[in-house]
């Protein structure tokens, strides 16, 4: 009874110092009657395999792991991609934080990757997620032009300001991003459940006197922040703020911290928005902590040291991750010429997905 095989060290190889837990390996056989080969799911529910499951026997050859298991089912086993799942491989590469003195001519792309070049799309990709955002050029600045580059990458998520939205000055608009109004750097719809992952924007017209694009790298922002001021990170990570949208169609509400962190104590996560935002009536020293820690973070995020700022040219197109950077416009003037961006939001699970795709089909 006590030689039951419950797992298996391997003493060398990739694997070598991991436990191999018998039931971790038994939910992860591959033979045609325990998975579909079609979609690579499961044709059983594994909350149904016996908890006291033991291995019978197994052996190595090359790099193929071979195990018998107690229920007589048997897998062969490709030890590197157990290795993969292991570590954690992904496609998705690290972030790199960045400052007001990144060179924005390593973010700049021509939009000929819409016609099918997969490399570009790769490297548009990865840099996106490196550095929170990407500008692409020679977009023809027509309107709807961003339906084919927003779904080059995935389904535009639709809102209630439409599938793709209008930035233009208008009268009685029921968001002050539709007006001519400056707007400091902010993320964008931290009311909505999920808060939208990407926005695109794309400059159809620039021709007013104003409204000068500025964006900041939230994520570095908050590293400074936890290095140099700890009290008023920890502030700004615990205390969960309401987060409202009003207008005569629908009342949206959501809560959240100003700076999510996973469980990790990673950036998740960024909501910005001084439209919006409704700090519960906490205790006065509470309070009066969470105003002075956003105070500092707004002039932070707003400092020439982390905010970089430039004019969005006609025909070009700007890719930001609305969960880590901040955007902003400073005002402008409509009766000098017009200014018209269209805008739509992506989710990052159909980016990050599409980069693992193009990636594992370029291996
Ligand atoms: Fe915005």
């Amino acid at each position: 009874m006590n030689n039951r095989i419950r797992g298996i060290n391997l003493k060398e190889g990739p694997l070598k110092g991991y436990y191999l837990h018998a039931l971790w390996l038994r939910e992860r056989v591959t033979d045609e009657i325990n998975l579909d080969t079609n979609n690579l799911q499961r044709l059983y529910d594994p909350s149904l395999i016996d908890i006291d499951i033991f291995i019978l026997d197994y052996k190595i050859n090359n790099q193929l792991l071979y195990v018998r298991f107690s229920d007589k089912t048997e897998s062969n086993y490709n030890i590197y991609n157990l290795h993969k799942e292991i570590i954690g491989k992904d496609f998705i590469p690290k972030k790199i934080f960045w400052s007001a003195s990144i060179d924005l001519k390593m973010l700049q792309f021509d939009s000929s990757f819409l016609n099918n070049d997969e490399k570009l799309l790769i490297n548009l990709l990865e840099k996106f997620y490196e550095y929170g955002f990407v500008i692409i050029n020679n977009i023809e600045a027509k309107e709807k032009e961003i339906i084919k580059f927003a779904e080059r990458i995935g389904p535009i998520i639709e809102t209630n300001y439409g599938r793709i939205f209008d930035v233009i000055s208008k009268k009685k608009a029921n968001n002050l991003a539709y007006t001519s109004l400056g707007l400091s750097v902010h993320t964008d719809n931290p009311y909505r459940k999920p808060v939208p992952g990407i926005q695109i924007l794309h400059c159809i017209t620039n021709e007013a006197k104003g409204g000068d694009t500025a964006l900041v790298d939230g994520y570095s922002v908050c590293e400074y922040l936890r290095k140099n001021n700890k009290c008023y990170f920890d502030t700004l990570t615990s205390t969960e703020v309401l987060f409202k949208f009003i207008d005569k169609d629908i009342i949206l509400e959501n809560k959240g911290k100003i700076i999510e962190l996973d469980s990790n104590g990673d950036f998740k996560q960024i909501r910005l928005n001084g439209r919006s935002d409704y700090v519960p009536l906490l205790d006065k020293d509470r309070l009066t902590k969470y105003y002075k820690a956003r105070k500092f973070f707004f002039k932070l995020c707003n400092s020439s040291d982390f905010q970089i700022k430039f004019r969005l040219k006609k025909s070009t197109l700007m890719m930001f991750d609305n969960h880590r950077l901040l955007h902003g416009r400073t005002k402008f003037f409509p009766n000098t010429g017009l200014r018209h961006l269209q805008g739509c939001y992506l989710g990052h699970d159909a980016a990050e997905g599409k980069l693992r795709l193009l990636k594992s089909l370029s291996n």
